[in-house]
């Protein structure tokens, strides 16, 4: 996607460093971060410089080429096993990140050259995410009329993949075809994804669209305001119950409840086909901070963090909730459009 006019990927690998765009700077400061060290990458990934299901999956891959190219040679084996779960352990819900450093791993442990063979393999995963994310583009764009008002939860846009993004795929191709659409945007407290990152993208697009409280989707779904939702997913069960940010449950119980579709968007990399159903998934919880602290700027362009909360009150921060498939109209992947309960069936060879 273009960025003041130059196209950007959200994360890529040159040599040995890796590099991304700055998530937790923006929309304030546009800023590329470079790692040569996957501690360092790790890092990234945990404190959310990069973020959303397809940019950690990128990023694991490439931490997890770090590691192969960084290992000592007489103990290498032992080196990357241990890179492997240290990359692992940064953020447990998201899916694509053990999708990629599986694919890593396996493709570079017995290979005769497995630091080349880590590093194709994490080319590969970069490569393959951005023409899934694409394809769920082309295919999203048929379920969004002309003039569709579309609500969508948290950020999952170019920034949370390689490019192109999943909610927001078929939104920029329903635009570029030249619908006339408008995007509500989930402010998507604690960080603020929505209102921070998805209203910068769809800006940088020229897409109309405004932010609205979390806690007001319900309003516009009752007056008729929205046409269709479509928000992203950290894991897929193979019984369609997906993982994604914390609130996105509350908007899927509303849409039924108001008669209104409501889609997960997501490449096949997000399924978790061994995790039967939504219970099995992981939850992280975030530190409270995030929930009693807000970072913004002045009007000077000063940075500031302020606590918002009452000062001597704690919090409890699940970063992600679980929606059960029974409220999902249906999801948008690469290799089509299907209902929740067909996705055991039809990626059960895949995986
Ligand atoms: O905690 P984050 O920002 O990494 O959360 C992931 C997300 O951005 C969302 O849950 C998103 O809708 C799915 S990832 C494309």
């Amino acid at each position: 996607m273009q960025v003041m006019g130059k196209h950007y990927r959200t994360v890529w690998m040159e040599d040995d460093k890796v590099f991304l765009i700055e998530q937790n700077k923006l929309p304030f400061k546009f800023e590329i971060f470079s790692s040569n060290d996957y501690h360092k990458t790790c890092d990234a990934i945990k404190n959310m410089l990069v973020r959303g299901a397809g940019a950690i999956g990128t990023t694991a891959g490439f931490a997890m080429a770090q590691a192969f190219l960084q290992a000592p040679k007489n103990t290498w084996k032992n080196f990357v096993q241990n890179a492997k779960k240290e990359i692992e352990s940064t953020r447990p819900t998201a899916q694509n990140l053990f999708y990629a450093t599986d694919k890593v791993y396996n493709a570079a442990i017995n290979s005769p050259t497995p630091i080349q063979a880590a590093q194709a393999a994490a080319q590969n995963i970069s490569d393959e995410d951005i023409a899934a994310c694409e394809k769920i583009g082309e295919l999203g764009n048929t379920l969004i009329n002309n003039s569709a008002n579309i609500l969508t939860h948290c950020n999952a846009g170019w920034l949370a993949f390689t490019d192109f993004g999943s909610a927001l795929s078929p939104i920029y191709k329903a635009d570029a075809s030249g619908k006339d659409i408008f995007v509500y945007v989930d402010e998507t407290r604690p960080r603020s994804q929505g209102a921070r990152l998805t209203a910068w993208e769809l800006q940088q697009q020229n897409i109309a669209h405004k932010i609205i409280p979390d806690n007001a989707a319900a309003y516009f779904m009752q007056n008729k305001k929205i046409d269709l939702i479509i928000t992203g997913a950290d894991r897929i069960a193979a019984n369609g119950d997906t993982a994604n940010k914390i609130g996105t449950l509350e908007k899927a119980i509303c849409a039924k409840a108001f008669g209104i579709p409501f889609y997960i968007a997501a490449p096949s990399s997000t399924i978790d086909i061994k995790c039967s159903s939504g219970k099995n998934i992981p939850i992280e919880f975030r530190s409270d901070e995030e929930l009693l602290y807000q970072t913004g700027i002045d009007k000077f362009g000063k940075s500031h963090t302020i606590r918002v909360c009452s000062p001597e009150s704690e919090g409890i921060n699940p970063a992600f909730d679980v929606t059960p498939a029974e409220y999902i109209t249906a999801i948008i992947t690469e290799k089509g459009i299907f209902k929740p309960e067909e996705i055991e069936n039809v990626f059960k060879q895949e995986n």
